[in-house]
């Protein structure tokens, strides 16, 4: 699942900012590069192409798949993981040292159904076939609240349809946050999509780590339930 050299993996896809942890370029430690790219672990996925068609080998099973994008420090996919022990778990993050966070928080839990991919979601989505996916989570991500950022939003119509091609029928979006502007926004495009849409907030859900900073602040947060028809 890695790229065939470090020239392929600092080529294209793999920016600087995703692939190193914060702060390691102006370390000046670029030696360690070599280093840092073999001891990826197998359970990280840098290449996602390579993964299209094969979750069941890559996992060991043919099991249900569930997708979370910006998974960030990981705690509610690996509590989700945890509750769901019969369905696959790939966690999408931009951010190469959060990955590795939750990660060590899978190992210490002993939840082994979890894999990673690093990078973009708009890239790293095409490690799914279409109509291969059951469930996809999106939790807090980025309000990019400026309109000349609008492209950036995970729930931009250009991501909302890459969401209803990958979702099998009957298949799950499931989408939190705590900014209304970016909640109204998802709402009204998400009517242009093969969706069945139900706005709620579970009372007993799993709190992600911003979810519960927010909450914290006293933030009001929004959510919706979207089956793929
Ligand atoms: C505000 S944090 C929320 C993290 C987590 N979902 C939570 O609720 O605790 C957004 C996360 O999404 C990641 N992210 C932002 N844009 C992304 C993108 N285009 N593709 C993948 N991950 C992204 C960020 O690195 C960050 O970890």
């Amino acid at each position: 699942m890695k790229p065939d050299s470090l020239a392929e993996y600092r080529s294209g896809a793999y920016s600087a900012s995703t692939f190193w942890p914060d702060g390691f370029e102006k370390m000046g430690k670029k030696s360690l590069a070599l280093d840092y790219y073999q001891a990826t672990p197998y359970d990280v996925v840098l290449k996602p192409e390579r993964c299209q068609g094969a979750w069941a080998e890559h996992f060991g099973r043919q099991a249900p798949l569930h997708v979370e994008i910006g998974m960030g420090l990981g705690e509610h996919l690996i509590q989700f993981a945890s509750a769901h022990p019969n369905m696959n778990h790939v966690g999408l993050e931009l951010k190469m040292h959060r990955i590795y966070t939750a990660r060590q928080k899978a190992l210490r839990r002993g939840v082994r159904h979890v894999r990673y991919v690093l990078g973009d979601a708009s890239h790293s989505l095409r490690a799914f076939n279409r109509e291969e996916v059951d469930r996809l989570t999106l939790l807090f991500p980025d309000p990019w609240s400026a309109e000349r950022f609008a492209r950036r939003r995970l729930t931009h119509p250009e991501m909302l349809q890459i969401y209803a091609t990958l979702l099998k029928p009957g298949g799950h979006l499931h989408f939190r946050t705590d900014d209304p502007d970016l909640f109204n926004y998802t709402c009204h495009h998400l009517t242009a999509f093969p969706f069945n849409v139900n706005i709620s907030v579970l009372r007993t859900r799993v709190l992600t780590d911003f979810e519960k900073r927010w909450l914290t602040l006293g933030r009001q947060i929004y959510g919706l339930d979207a089956w793929r028809h």
